[in-house]
């Protein structure tokens, strides 16, 4: 196999796992009130699916995320900057929504701006 088709094959498989982490992490902490569809639980929970502020201003809509509004927790302290980043994006792009993704760099600047604790896993990672 010649160099190009080995980096081909490798940017395939990292552009899929990206994707399946967004999706994924969409799952375990979205779904049991968005849907998997993203369609919501109407009068409960709004859909994000075809929604137009999900797919406006990417700040916007990671400050839901970080600080949590209404009925919906805040996720600042379980989700890491690169998490929020992948869940965003994979929301703004799934079930035919069509926004550009965002990346950590976002996120963390956001949490300065909104003076959001920086995310902190590391304090309980640190008995091995
Ligand atoms: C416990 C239920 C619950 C969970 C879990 C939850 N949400 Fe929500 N979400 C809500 C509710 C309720 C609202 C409406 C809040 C309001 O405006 O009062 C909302 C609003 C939103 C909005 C704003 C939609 C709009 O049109 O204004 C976004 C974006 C969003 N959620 C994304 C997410 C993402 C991404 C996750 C997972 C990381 C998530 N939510 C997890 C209940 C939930």
């Amino acid at each position: 196999m010649s160099m190009r088709i080995i980096f081909l094959a490798l940017l395939l498989i990292a552009h899929g796992a990206a994707h399946a982490d967004g999706k994924a992490l969409f799952a375990r902490n979205c779904a049991a009130c968005h849907q998997a569809t993203g369609k919501g639980i109407p009068g409960a929970f709004p859909a994000l699916a075809g929604n137009g502020f999900v797919q406006g201003e990417a700040s916007q809509v990671a400050a839901v995320l970080l600080k949590g509004r209404g009925g919906m927790p805040d996720f600042s302290p379980t989700l890491s900057d690169a998490d929020i980043a992948e869940v965003l994006s994979f929301v703004r792009s799934a079930w035919g929504n069509q926004a550009a993704p965002l990346n950590a760099q976002e996120v963390e600047a956001l949490r300065e701006t909104l003076k959001v604790p920086a995310f902190a896993a590391g304090q309980m990672s640190n008995k091995h």
